[in-house]
């Protein structure tokens, strides 16, 4: 949640951060914030997405720093937007995380007649900092304002002199080096990928130095210095590229094709080693949050298959499973960012315990690829659409390809993704299945409700499914399994309500007499399967490939909850409400 991006001894600062800033507003849009400084520090602030501004009415300047915001402490108003400026006009600040103790901060900070402005958490730190530091930052004041700070914060810090102080601690931060001498900083290392060609993950509890020309590195805890060594960044990896497409959402989706093939790419390598792992461990968590939770369920349901003593673990509860936690245990944790606040406290907790972690995350040099004991690559290349897609549906190909090494011992699995890809780019190139889908979009459209009935390998899709249609298309939709349906759900049926039935050849029975039960109080029932049924009024045919209609059905999900948004005049890439990296408890 909120990113930062910041240009450091490039004249073409102000303007390189307004890009950066359109490239990491995933992350937020609640409101946006520059900051530059020509002798005195500017600021231009505004509610609303970056995306749609084209010129700035600031200056051009050699240094920049910028923030787009998703609100946590204060409403979303121009005022609480960042950077925010200290009274006295020596420095601009840009945080992003929440500041735990900031109602006792503020209380002290009162006393000594301090006036807030803002109703922002991120004002007390410039408060506590300008009380330290009065008009010059310098190390030492620097170091003893950031260890008053609770909670995960990451704060940059532009003074009227051009220099730049830098604190991490929780979300995450990346300092990139350009070619004509130039630095960056920014949440995330897609977004620097035009701009820097080496970078450097700034650790937690490190503080950066940038005196104007040089940076320097020190350890938070006792100022001892830190050499800072660049990396050279994997372009390709990173590319953000829209292509052809109309929204990142569409082109992830149709990314699907190729990207469950690059998943495996590491498979022969490490596989071996996690099902060692496996082998040994006593408990196998499978952890994540969000549609990582529900790729979770899915890989927990594979590996149970195996006869694993594996349970699924949502990552904001994993308190709830702390008691059982042990060093005879390992997790596998999934994320597509790796840097989702409620998973890192999650295996945080765990490692205390002992508990042994294999990390399956998509994006490269993340927190929770390097807290990890084995880091298993996703490899499915930059999400950028809010609402996850291809990272979610990889995350449980990674899964069942690693249930199939477990049983079988090889790497055959590989053949069958082939051809199941192969299958669905046909599919995604038939005309008369996606003129079905746009279809039915256009009834779901009318609709305030909407159910999704999964059984088995299809449960967790189903669960997939409704955050979708939810998230995207902002239609109340529930996902359940079947077997719940005359347990008290069939009493929300009325005439012409939707329920989508997720049928493959091992729930197919089951799910059709749960058809005929809804349809008898009036349901109409849309059906999602690799064969028609006479039951369903209305069918979207899913790729022959019937082992993988889990993650089939799940893209139907996808292309029907984008062309509601389309129909409802949204924006499929930036949800209301949503960021894509949750940074904040
Ligand atoms: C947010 C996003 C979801 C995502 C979840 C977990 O809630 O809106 O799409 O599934 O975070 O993110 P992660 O990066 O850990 O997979």
């Amino acid at each position: 949640m909120c990113g930062i991006y910041a240009c450091l001894g490039n004249s073409d600062a102000t303007s390189k951060v307004l890009a950066g800033l359109k490239r990491i507003e995933y992350r937020g849009y609640d409101s946006w914030g520059i900051a530059i400084c020509n002798d005195e520090i500017e600021i231009e602030k505004h509610v609303g997405k970056i995306s749609a501004i084209e010129k700035l009415s600031l200056a051009d300047s050699n240094n920049a720093i910028g923030h787009t915001r998703w609100a946590t402490h204060g409403g979303v108003t121009q005022k609480n937007a960042h950077p925010h400026l200290a009274q006295n006009g020596s420095f601009a600040l840009v945080q992003n995380g929440v500041l735990e103790n900031y109602q006792e901060l503020k209380k002290e900070l009162q006393k000594d007649d301090y006036k807030f402005q803002t109703e922002t958490d991120t004002e007390v730190i410039v408060a506590l900092l300008e009380k330290e530091c009065g008009k010059t930052i310098d190390l030492e004041k620097f170091s003893r304002t950031i260890k008053r700070l609770a909670g995960r914060n990451t704060i940059l810090v532009l003074t009227k002199t051009g220099e730049v102080w830098v604190y991490r601690q929780g979300s995450p931060l990346i300092i990139g080096q350009g070619e004509r001498g130039d630095f960056y900083f920014s949440s995330d290392l897609a977004s620097m990928s035009l701009d820097a060609k080496k970078y450097r993950v700034i650790e937690n509890q490190e503080i950066i130095h940038f005196d104007g020309k040089n940076l320097e590195s020190f350890q938070s805890k006792d100022l001892t210095p830190k050499q800072i060594i660049f990396q050279i960044m994997d372009q390709q990896a990173l590319e953000i590229d829209k292509g052809s497409f109309a929204h990142f959402m569409l082109k992830e989706i149709h990314e699907q094709e190729e990207s469950f093939l690059k998943i495996l790419s590491k498979s022969e390598e490490l596989f071996p080693k996690i099902a060692e792992k496996i082998e040994l461990s006593r408990n196998i968590y499978v952890v994540g949050a969000g549609s990582a939770s529900y790729a979770a369920a899915s890989i927990v349901f594979n590996l149970r298959a195996n006869r694993k003593n594996v349970y699924h673990v949502p990552a904001y509860d994993s308190a709830d499973f702390a008691a059982i936690f042990n060093e005879k245990d390992m997790a596998i944790v999934l994320s597509q960012s790796g840097e989702t606040a409620d998973t890192i406290e999650a295996i945080e907790q765990m490692k205390t315990k002992g508990v042994f972690i294999v990390s399956v995350v998509n994006m490269p040099s993340s927190t929770l690829m390097n807290m990890a004991d084995i880091a298993y690559p996703l490899n499915v290349g930059a999400e950028i659409g809010v609402a996850s897609s291809k990272a979610l549906t990889g995350h449980m190909l990674f899964g069942m390809a690693l249930a199939d090494y477990l049983e079988n011992k090889n790497f055959s699995f590989k053949k069958e993704v082939e051809k199941f890809s192969k299958q669905l780019g046909e599919w995604f190139g038939n005309e008369k299945i996606m003129n079905d889908i746009k279809k039915i979009a256009q009834l779901l459209s009318q609709k305030n409700d909407l159910y999704i009935l999964g059984r088995g390998q299809l449960l967790a899709s189903a669960l997939e499914f409704a955050l979708k249609i939810k998230e995207v298309s902002y239609i109340h939709a529930e996902g359940f399994s079947a077997g719940e349906l005359k347990h008290g759900v069939i009493a929300l049926i009325e005439k012409e309500t939707p329920v989508i039935c997720l049928v493959n050849k091992l729930t197919r029975e089951d799910m059709i007499s749960s058809a005929h039960e809804v349809k008898a109080r009036g349901a109409r029932v849309i059906g999602i399967a690799t064969k028609n049924e006479d039951i369903f009024d209305d069918f979207i045919e899913l790729p022959q490939a019937e082992k993988f209609a889990n993650l089939s059905s799940i893209i139907v999900a996808q292309l029907l909850t984008y062309e509601i948004a389309l129909i409802k005049n949204l924006d499929p890439d930036k949800p209301r409400n949503l960021a894509k990296s949750v940074t904040v408890k």
